[in-house]
């Protein structure tokens, strides 16, 4: 974990508005710099910079957080690598920290047995001729297996009992590393005889494998099973090894296979990254999107290829904003990207790429191909087929386009186009975010409740921790346990700001809470001079509340001791003192006026 302290430096240190100012164009607007938000698709900016408060909030999506936050979000880093990149640009050096701490609950860190296994895999392949030559076969140098960390599983069934302490430990299995029989029987290694490549997150750790056979078997391709730190369709393989270079091409190729990756980049194309065998998922597009604006998938040509492009089409259609581009290449069908590469050169590759088909030519071609327009059932049936598509785009431009070129394609006007696929094009007006309803309306009424007024106190300025008392806070609500939380940690931690209280609490429950509680901060009650003003209004209103659970509770009883008596009609002076604005204390007034004394 890195320091708390070094987090708090260099917050207080880096500039929010440089580092968001340097990728999104934000424009002064009062005390705030606004833009369009860049995590959702929007034309009327509502992503807010505070300059005074450090942090970025953004009113259609909620997009929220920290300098830190926007580099994970922006620009894909992980959490490390985020703060790590924001530590250079202003020339601090990273302290020495243990990498993780957390360990998955009880048991070895299965991230550990994971990178053991990954030097094992690699250690073993230097030793392994077959390996190597097929390897060489396949035009690889050492260089870029090292790049990959590939390795080699040796033939053999129990070869990791002599890298672990505990063969038969049940992180092993937790892992995927091993197999127990059915029906028992001696444990047996999962991979076996076969080239191992490293799945990492995006932090760089391992959590899983793929291995393939040297030669011909089946299957092609042993992949690790889902555990507790791989989950398929939310990895990517490849992306950490292409990051940069993704950055600096501002595109990113997907392909299909490991071996497709490994030879693009052998081939000095390192902007590629692969599915795992899977579908491309709506997380693998918002990932890619969020790190560039531009994303070539590249399948294989013949059908299936096909088939895993148009699928990447519909998900991607949901995900796309106006400024981001998806675009196919299609090979020669009796070529894969690592064949083609190989065959034809990296030149032929990329000058495939710069031609590779805009999404919205991709998805015509292929909804004419179905129907056919020389006759009006064929054009109808494209239309039919366009509509479900169309309705996912979110992109009001796409969008459009989309429709202008489907009406040409079906011999119809716009108008009609867009009445047949029950799409309304706005004229001139942004999306607007919807009016929030229910629970969200909800949530903004509560947002008075003193409790989430001193929530926002507290992120405003920790040193208030301090002065709240544990038994003012209701320990039932939600919004009470967050404040006992956040102030316990305030007191431990008294040079913390706002920015590292939610940043501490970034992945726990209370997340959402906290940011939208921190976003509330830009609202001008919470200026310099007011804070103070809210907090102890705050606090009366717990205490006035906390009075009267204890008159209703004294009020209630049956048998009240004198000295109860006596407390309950202090209370009940005092407490119609205050307001009578509420249902409650007209009951006061009514009940202490109405009944007698024992
Ligand atoms: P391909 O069959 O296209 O293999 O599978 P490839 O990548 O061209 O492999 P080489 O060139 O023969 O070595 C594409 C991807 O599908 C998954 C793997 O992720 C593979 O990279 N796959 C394929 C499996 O998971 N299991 C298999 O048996 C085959
Ligand atoms: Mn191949």
């Amino acid at each position: 974990m890195i320091p708390d302290s070094f987090k708090q430096e260099l917050l207080h240190r880096v500039d929010i508005v440089d580092v968001i100012g340097h990728y999104v164009p934000l424009k002064k607007g009062g005390a705030n710099y606004l833009a369009c938000c860049p995590f959702h698709t929007e034309k009327t900016p509502s992503f807010t910079v505070s300059p005074a408060k450090q942090f970025y909030h953004c009113f259609g999506c909620g997009a929220h957080g920290n300098a830190i936050s926007f580099l994970i979000e922006y620009q894909g880093l992980g959490y490390v690598e985020a703060v790590k990149d924001l530590a250079e640009s202003v020339g601090m050096k990273m302290p020495e920290f243990e990498p993780r701490t957390q360990k998955p609950e009880g048991g070895p860190d299965l991230y550990e047995i994971m990178e053991r296994a990954c030097d094992y895999y690699r250690e073993q392949l230097k030793v392994a001729p077959r390996a190597i030559e097929y390897l060489k076969g396949r035009g690889l140098t050492g260089k870029i297996a090292a790049r990959f960390g590939i390795g080699y599983a040796p033939d053999g069934w129990q070869n990791l009992e002599s890298v672990f302490p505990s063969y038969a430990d049940k992180s092993l299995k937790e892992a995927g590393l091993v197999i127990d029989p059915e029906g028992g029987g001696r444990r047996y290694d999962r991979f076996r005889d076969r080239i191992m490549f490293p799945i990492l997150d995006q932090r760089g750790s391992v959590i899983a494998f793929g291995g393939r056979v040297l030669g011909d078997g089946e299957p092609k391709y042993l992949n690790s099973p889902e555990t507790a730190l791989f989950e398929k369709s939310r990895e990517l393989y490849g992306l950490v090894q292409a990051r940069s270079a993704i950055r600096a091409a501002g595109c990113v190729i997907v392909v299909e296979g490991y071996m497709d990756v490994v030879a693009l980049a052998q081939h000095g194309i390192e902007y590629a990254v692969a599915t795992l065998g899977t579908a491309t998922s709506p997380i693998h597009v918002q990932k890619l999107l969020r790190q560039t604006d531009e994303v070539v998938f590249c399948f294989d040509g013949d059908a299936a290829g096909r088939k895993a492009a148009w699928h990447a089409l519909e998900v991607s259609l949901s995900c796309l904003a106006d400024n981001k581009t998806v675009r196919f290449l299609f090979l020669p069908p009796e070529h894969d990207p690592d064949s083609f590469v190989r065959n034809r050169g990296a030149g032929a590759f990329e000058k495939g790429l710069g031609e590779a088909r805009p999404l919205s030519e991709f998805l015509l071609e292929e909804l004419k191909s179905r129907g056919d327009l020389a006759t009006a059932e064929g054009r109808s049936r494209v239309v039919h087929e366009a509509k479900p598509l169309l309705q996912k785009v979110s992109a009001p431009t796409l969008k459009l386009q989309l429709l202008k070129a489907l009406a040409d394609a079906a011999g119809v006007t716009q108008e009609e186009a867009a009445r047949l696929t029950e799409i309304r094009i706005s004229r001139g007006h942004d999306s607007k975010p919807a009016p929030l309803q229910g629970a969200e309306r909800g949530a903004q009424l509560a947002e008075r409740k003193p409790e989430r007024t001193l929530l926002q106190c507290l992120l405003s300025k920790p040193a208030y921790a301090k002065e709240i008392a544990a038994e003012l806070v209701d320990h039932d609500s939600f919004e009470g346990r967050a404040i006992l939380m956040v102030a316990e940690f305030c007191r431990e931690h008294p040079n913390a700001d706002g920015n590292l209280v939610v940043d501490h609490f970034r992945e726990t429950e209370l997340k959402v809470l906290l940011e939208s509680s921190q976003a509330a901060l830009l609202d001008t009650r919470f200026g310099e001079e007011q804070t103070g003003a809210e907090f102890s209004g705050a606090v009366e209103r717990l205490q006035e509340r906390q009075k009267r659970k204890r008159h209703d509770a004294l009020i209630a009883k049956k048998d009240r001791t004198p000295e109860e008596h006596a407390e309950m009609l202090e209370l009940t002076g005092q407490l119609t003192g205050l307001k009578k604005s509420s249902v409650s204390s007209q009951h006061i007034a009514i009940i202490s006026g109405s009944r007698s004394t024992p």
